[in-house]
């Protein structure tokens, strides 16, 4: 939530500060910002409400008008996603006072008290931000210790909340302050000088050595050095990982949008986490711990994928799954000991509530699994145990391939927990884990190529207020997901049921043209699904039908409009399939609707407050 980067080195500032803006601009985008030490004029700062290319363009304008070419190599930038004040060009970000610039993250809890003090002191204000009143006590400690990590430390001290900042003092035009608690930081280092960043994406272009700021520790960012404090005050040099994604996977490749592109590259990403998960040692984790209750928190679409475990779990293991939205976990007081295993479903690993949840299990006594997309998320690093999602960067704020492949670890768990609990053969468990393999991705390579139906599809959801999403077993459960994602990306109003529950209320808002996206994927359940179909349908409702070719034959087609054909695929795995054709569904009504896809109004892609 909210993008940060800074640079300090030997090249122009602000190509780099728009190109990483841009590439966090789905952290946040309602307004954005930049402040840098141009040789000629001195500390500069540029922001306002709206896109990072409308600063680019008021730096353009600041050129034209004044005859002059900004000349600057230190900076610091930010994409806002608003939490305090509403955006505008005033709350936007940096915040500057006579003697600093500061680009924040994460919220200041005690800002109001703060605020107080320091007026009382005879500050002033003018946005309605947290994030000035830390502009404005890290300026008054720096008055008083003529230390910037001095000040940086002792604001920390008094700030409650989370923050990762970009400083600037602007006595000091080549350097960079760093520090972060509870929200992410890192820092890069390149050939041309050094970065701050809230994400990886920022920095890929032009670096691949990255370290993650710890919780309490600060930077100090020179054109040609790093030097982290410790909270005791030791310094070293960070050593450095290395980004192992590659810059064309940040990128659209020629795609028009990064969720377009994303669902293409489902099949490779549950291939490539299926690999991985299945040469991880969950297996041996199952059997060294023999768990009593199994609890999932996760938030979105990655809770919705939790909800997918908890069915296989139950199904193939006989052992009972609760799922707790993350940010609900606190006060439903859960009983959790030793014994009990806490699952953190999160892409970006840095889910403020998902983190809450995952601190709360472990100070509880509970063994906790990361299931992560991010490494060296703070999730991924605080959980005793973890598996990657191979996903690779997501960029479209639309979760798609995140959710396609942590379901696929979701299975996984499922079956070498039955496997170890002796309620399934090794055989149907190795049966199970082959047809995964060898069978999904290909199965939603099949779906991908229905692109061209689906988006024709799409024409009847363009004006219509409402869509009720219903299933029955897994079927109901990726309703929930498809759901969410139509309402995420073309703010068209959504729901999904049961669909045996329709008839308990909701078959009311049904009439004439109303759109019912019904899931028949299971076997089983296909009758008893249809006959509900049929509730809807001779109540006008227009019906998209999401089955498996091959029952095709077998259905009634007047029961509904449309149909949506799955590959053929064992009926479990299903939800890969379906839930593809409901992904590119909600994807090309979003682009027929005009909306803004990658980048939906009001949402972020990593929400790192509660
Ligand atoms: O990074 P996380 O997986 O923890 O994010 C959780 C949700 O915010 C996320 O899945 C959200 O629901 C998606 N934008 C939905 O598409």
């Amino acid at each position: 939530m909210c993008g940060i980067i800074g640079y300090t080195g030997r090249t122009q500032v602000l190509p780099k500060l728009f190109c990483g803006l841009k590439s966090l601009e789905y952290r946040g985008y309602d307004s954005a910002g930049i402040a840098f030490y141009d040789r000629n004029a001195g500390m500069m700062c540029l922001k306002e409400k709206g896109r990072v290319s409308e600063v680019e363009a008021l730096a353009d304008d600041y050129e034209k008008n004044n005859n002059t070419k900004i000349d600057a190599f230190c900076g610091i930038g930010h994409t806002r996603w608003a939490t305090h004040g509403k955006p505008s060009d005033i709350n936007s970000h940096p915040h500057c006072t006579m003697r600093v610039s500061i680009v924040h993250n994460g919220i200041i809890e005690n800002y109001a008290e703060l605020k107080d003090e320091l007026t009382g002191h005879g500050y002033g204000f003018v946005s309605e931000t947290d994030t000035e009143t830390a502009a404005v006590l890290i300026d008054r400690f720096y008055c008083d210790t003529g230390d910037p990590v001095a000040a940086v430390r002792k604001a920390s001290e008094r700030i409650q909340g989370s923050y990762a900042f970009g400083i600037i003092f602007h006595d000091r035009p080549n350097e960079i302050y760093a520090a972060r608690k509870d929200s992410p930081l890192i820092i890069a280092e390149g050939s041309d000088g050094n970065y701050i960043a809230s994400d990886i994406p920022a920095v890929l272009r032009y670096t691949d050595k990255y370290y993650r700021l710890e919780e309490g520790e600060t930077a100090v960012l020179t054109p040609g050095s790093v030097t982290v404090i410790k909270e005791d005050g030791t310094r070293f040099t960070p050593e450095y990982c290395k980004i192992t994604w590659s810059v064309d996977a940040a990128e659209k490749e020629g795609f028009p949008h990064f969720m377009l592109k994303e669902i293409h590259e489902e099949p490779r990403a549950v291939r490539d986490t299926l690999s991985s998960v299945l040469s991880s040692d969950i297996e041996a984790f199952f059997r060294e711990n023999d768990f009593d209750s199994i609890n999932i928190a996760a938030c979105g679409t990655a809770m919705h994928a939790g909800l997918i475990c908890k069915y296989m779990t139950e199904k193939l293991a006989r052992v009972p799954v609760n799922v707790y939205i993350a940010s609900e976990f606190r006060y439903q007081d859960p009983i959790l000991s030793e014994r009990d295993l806490v699952i953190i479903i999160s892409q970006s690993g840095e889910t403020a509530d998902s983190v809450a949840a995952l601190r709360l299990a472990k100070e509880r006594g509970a063994r906790t699994l990361a299931v992560v997309n991010v490494v060296g998320s703070t999730a991924a690093r605080e959980a005793d145990h973890i598996l990657m999602t191979l996903a690779g960067p997501e960029i479209s704020v639309a979760s798609t391939k995140a959710y396609a492949s942590q379901i696929a670890v979701m299975y996984v768990l499922s079956v070498k927990l039955a496997l170890v609990k002796g309620k399934i053969s090794d055989e149907y468990a190795s049966s199970l884990i082959s047809d995964i393999s060898d069978n999904v991705p290909s199965a939603i390579d099949g779906i991908i190529a229905q692109k061209d139906s689906i988006k024709a599809l799409a024409r009847n959801f363009l004006d219509c207020p409402s869509v009720f999403f219903v299933g029955r077993g897994l079927d109901c459960l990726v309703a929930s997901e498809g759901s969410l994602k139509l309402k995420e990306i073309t703010y068209i109003h959504s729901e999904a049921y049961a669909a045996g529950e329709m008839k308990h209320g909701t078959i009311s808002l049904i009439s004439e043209g109303t759109p019912v996206i019904a899931l028949a994927t299971e076997k089983d359940l296909l009758l008893k699904t249809l006959g509900n179909v049929k509730e809807v349908k001779s109540r006008g409702a227009y019906v998209v039908l999401v089955c498996n070719e091959d029952d095709i034959d077998s259905i009634d087609r007047s029961v509904c409009d449309s149909i949506i054909a799955l590959p053929p695929l064992r009926s479990c795995f299903a939800p890969f399939t379906a839930i593809a054709a409901l992904q590119l569904l909600s994807y090309y009504t979003a682009v027929l609707r005009g909306c803004d896809v990658d980048r939906p109004r009001n949402l972020a892609k990593s929400v790192t407050v509660e």
